[in-house]
C-alpha cells in the first residue's frame, strides 16, 4: 500500500482565496503530460556557477500553458530531442504560468548537452509529476528551509509560495550551505527575500577562503544559533542524500517531529510515472509516491537516505 497521507487537497486559509488555481486531485492523476510531452522553447540560460545554469522555459501552446501549473516541490521530465529525457524540479513561482524555471547542474549525457543549447532551443517538458510540499498546513506556523548545494533548486518553489503568501506563515528561516562560497546560489535573490519578505537567511560554507566574511562549518552548525518553536515549526530539507540523515536527526534533538520534517528524495528516473519501476526505493515509487516525503515515512526504509 502506498502512503497518500501527503496527498494536500486545497484548503482556502480562513476567509481567504488562497490560490485557486491550486489542482484538488490524487497525485497519481495528476499527472498533465501528453504522450509527447509539451513542446517548449529555451526563453533564456542564465549562467550561475560553472556547473549550474538556470533555464527559463515557456510551453509554445497558449492552452496548454494555461493549463500547465504544479505544486512546489513537484518534477518535471525534461526531453532533449535525440539525447534523453532528465528528472528536474520546478525551480519557479506555481503562480508563474508563463515560464518555467530550471536550475540544471552539468553531470552526465543529456545535461551536458543542454548545457550546448542555446536560446530558442526546442525540448519538450512531461509532468508535473510527484509529491509536493504541503504549503497549506504549514500556515501559521514556522517554516525552516534546509538547503545543502543544489538542494536551494527544489527549495525555491516553496520559497516563491511563501513569499507570495507572506502573511500566512510565522518566522521563515531558510539555512543554506555549500562546500565553497563560489557554490552558493541565487545570493541577490536570497538578499531580495531577506529584505522584502522576512525571510531570515543564514548561509555557511565548509572551505571559506580569503575573502569570505560569512560563516564556516557544516549546515547543521547553524543550528547552535537558532531557538526553535518545536511546537509550530516545519521543516523542509534538501540536499545531498547524506546530509538528510544529520540534518534530520539534529532536527530531531531539537524537538521538531519527524513528520513534520519533509525530504526530497532524488532517484535515477526514466518514465516517471509508476510505470518502469526504476525509482523504487522497497515498496516505494519515488516518482509518484514522492519525490517529497515525510522523513517519518522514510526513515526506516532501507536505501531510501
Ligand atoms: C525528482 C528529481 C529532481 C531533480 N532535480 C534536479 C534539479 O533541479 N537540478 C539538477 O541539476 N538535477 C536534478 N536532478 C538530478 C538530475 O535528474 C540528474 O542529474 C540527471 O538526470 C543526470 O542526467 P544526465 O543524462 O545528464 O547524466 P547521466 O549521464 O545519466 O549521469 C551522470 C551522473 O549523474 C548521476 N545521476 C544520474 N541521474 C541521477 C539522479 N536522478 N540523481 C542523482 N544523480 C544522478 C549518475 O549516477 C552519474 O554519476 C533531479 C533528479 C530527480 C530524481
Ligand atoms: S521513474 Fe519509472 S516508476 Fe518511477
Amino acid at each position: 500500500m502506498h502512503d497518500r497521507r501527503f496527498v494536500i487537497p486545497h484548503q482556502p486559509v480562513k476567509g481567504e482565496e488562497f490560490n485557486s488555481s491550486v489542482p484538488d486531485f490524487n497525485r497519481r492523476t495528476e499527472v498533465m503530460q501528453t504522450e509527447r510531452g509539451y513542446a517548449s522553447i529555451i526563453t533564456s540560460i542564465q549562467p550561475l556557477t560553472q556547473q549550474e545554469r538556470l533555464f527559463t522555459l515557456r510551453i509554445l501552446d497558449p492552452l496548454e500553458r494555461a493549463r500547465f501549473s504544479f505544486r512546489p516541490g513537484q518534477f518535471l521530465m525534461l526531453e532533449l530531442p535525440g539525447y534523453g529525457d532528465v528528472p528536474l524540479s520546478i525551480s519557479s513561482s506555481s503562480s508563474n504560468h508563463e515560464f518555467l524555471e530550471l536550475c540544471v547542474r552539468k553531470a552526465g549525457h543529456v545535461t551536458t548537452a543542454l548545457f550546448r543549447c542555446s536560446e530558442g532551443a526546442r525540448v519538450a517538458i512531461k509532468g508535473p509529476f510527484g509529491s509536493a510540499f504541503p504549503m497549506h498546513e504549514m500556515t501559521h506556523n514556522h517554516v525552516l528551509l534546509i538547503a545543502g548545494g543544489l538542494g536551494i533548486a527544489p527549495l525555491r518553489a516553496p520559497l516563491f509560495w511563501i513569499n507570495e503568501h507572506r502573511q500566512h506563515y510565522l518566522d521563515v528561516t531558510l539555512l543554506y550551505g555549500t562546500k565553497e562560497p563560489a557554490q552558493l546560489l541565487f545570493t541577490p535573490q536570497l538578499s531580495e527575500w531577506e529584505k522584502n519578505h522576512n525571510i531570515q537567511v543564514h548561509t555557511i560554507v565548509e572551505r571559506g577562503g580569503a575573502g569570505w566574511k560569512g560563516k564556516t562549518g557544516m549546515i547543521t552548525d547553524l543550528f547552535k544559533d537558532m531557538t526553535i518553536d518545536r511546537e509550530h515549526t516545519w521543516a523542509i530539507v534538501c540536499g545531498p542524500p547524506p546530509m538528510f540523515k544529520v540534518v534530520c536527526s539534529s532536527l530531531d534533538r531539537l524537538g521538531i517531529p519527524m513528520n513534520r520534517m519533509f525530504v526530497s528524495l532524488e532517484r535515477r528516473m526514466h518514465c516517471g510515472m509508476g510505470k518502469c519501476c526504476r525509482c523504487m526505493v522497497g515498496s516505494t515509487f519515488t516518482c509518484v509516491d514522492g519525490p517529497v516525503f515525510d522523513y517519518w515515512s522514510i526513515m526506516n526504509l532501507k536505501e531510501a537516505i
